[in-house]
């Protein structure tokens, strides 16, 4: 309800914003952080002699294109569609637990690293000789240059590996820690080349959950110094049904030549993948989202869904550090606007036959983006209705998709449009100081 009627109260005031917001009147810009979501954002790789292929097919050799050093794109590279590579591929981008460390670590012999961290270019397009086909942010970014963004100045991109997720308190993430004071630094070092003006964060998706982390975990002052605003583009704050799908019987992300039992190994891995898992405080525990002929498994029954499925290596995992890492949904007390998409099918209960979890479930659809569903969509929101040092702005686009949100004209203007009125919020109250 309270969303809906942030939703009008926005809708009359958009043209105004609109007005204002050909920018060109606005010379101060505050930063903009860019932080994607999974798979947003490009990722190399090298391999050492320590790395043994499954296959002839998966030796040293294979991609045959890399540099001097020996580095190649491991994300996104198209050759991974193909059968036979999408193995190669697989198990170059497996990541393992290792319960003594209580920690994730690549495959023995397989170097990763995130190209350009600070600038966009690794996160316009997954593949920059496919630009048309693997453009991820690249038409946003566009849209934050006409109003007078520029990469490196007042605009940079915060990649990261996202096969680590990050964990509770009290377990190494090594990966994933370490993204968070590359983020830290990069909110530092930007704010201060830009007259110590706060910065924007703007994520989209899993990068949301990041950005959370990153403010709960570092004291107000800090907040207070440089954080203007955080604007959460379609952040599953309390997971997705669809994840349930993905560890059950593997998810294509769409694309029609994969089978999805090749890359469900994979994913399984990630411990980012285990973070997405749909959270008891946010989804209703009374209520299955997986439903087989012998069991059926809610929210709360997590742990148990890992071990039928036959991935009893998450259960630990699951319980110790995801658990209680989204159980308190902390309030960051940093001005949030959450744009989401909404009125598209999503995944909201899976049925199961005869021939187990290999095969692909009947999905029954509820209201979501099309990934995620809208009561995790809306469940920072709910979590922070009654938090006096917590704004946040809900701003709902029906039709626009979990990723069409980048894309999208009206979802763009929306996103511009509030990027806009945060900045001359700052003009107005400058005006009045001085
Ligand atoms: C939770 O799900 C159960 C079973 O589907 C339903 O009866 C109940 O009304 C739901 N509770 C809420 C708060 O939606
Ligand atoms: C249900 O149990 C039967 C017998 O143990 C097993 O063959 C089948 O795979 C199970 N189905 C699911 C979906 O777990």
């Amino acid at each position: 309800m309270k969303a809906e009627i942030l939703l009008h109260i926005h809708m009359a005031m958009f043209s105004v914003a609109v007005m204002l917001c050909s920018c060109e009147s606005i010379t101060n810009l505050h930063p903009v952080i860019l932080i994607p979501g999974s798979g947003g954002n490009q990722l190399e790789a090298r391999l050492t002699p320590k790395y043994k292929p499954s296959s002839l097919l998966c030796n040293r050799w294979y991609p045959i294109i890399k540099d001097s050093e020996g580095w190649f794109r491991l994300w996104f590279d198209p050759t991974i569609l193909l059968g036979p590579f999408t193995k190669c591929f697989n198990e170059r981008m497996m990541i393992y637990y290792d319960i003594v460390k209580d920690d994730y670590d690549n495959a023995p012999g397989v170097e990763t690293r995130v190209p350009h961290f600070g600038s966009t270019w690794a996160l316009r397009y997954l593949d920059p000789h496919l630009k048309h086909i693997t453009s991820y942010m690249e038409p946003l970014i566009e849209s934050l240059e006409e109003i007078g963004y520029v990469d490196g100045k007042n605009l940079f991109g915060a990649p990261y590996d996202f096969r680590y997720g990050l964990a509770a308190a009290g377990h190494a993430s090594h990966v994933a820690s370490k993204f968070l004071t590359q983020l830290k630094n990069l909110i530092e070092t930007a704010s201060n080349s830009n007259e110590g003006k706060p910065i924007i964060l703007l994520s989209h998706s899993l990068g949301g959950l990041f950005v959370h982390q990153l403010l709960i975990r570092n004291p107000v002052s800090w907040r207070q110094k440089y954080i203007k605003h955080f604007i959460a583009l379609s952040t599953p704050w309390g997971g997705t049904v669809d994840e349930l799908l993905t560890f059950a019987s593997g998810n294509t992300l769409g694309v029609p030549l994969v089978n999805p039992l090749f890359v469900r190994e994979e994913q399984r891995s990630c411990s980012s993948n285990l973070w997405l898992m749909p959270s008891p405080k946010v989804f209703n525990t009374t209520k299955p989202l997986v439903i087989t002929p012998n069991a059926s498994y809610s929210a709360k029954d997590i742990a148990r869904f890992l071990e039928d499925i036959g991935f009893p290596e998450g259960v630990q995992p699951y319980k110790s550090r995801i658990l209680p890492l989204v159980e308190n949904l902390v309030a960051p007390e940093v001005p949030i606007t959450c744009i989401i998409g909404g009125n598209i099918n999503t995944p909201e209960t899976l049925f199961y036959g005869d021939c187990g979890f290999d095969k692909s479930p009947e999905v029954v659809d509820g209201d979501g983006d099309g990934t995620v569903n809208t009561i995790s969509l809306l469940a920072a929101e709910n979590a922070w209705a009654n938090e006096k040092n917590q704004p946040v702005k809900v701003i709902k686009l029906p039709g626009v998709s979990h990723t069409s949100i980048l894309k999208d004209n009206l979802a763009l203007e929306e996103i511009i449009g509030e990027i806009c009125s945060i900045n001359s919020q700052f003009s107005s109250s400058l005006a009045l100081r001085t």
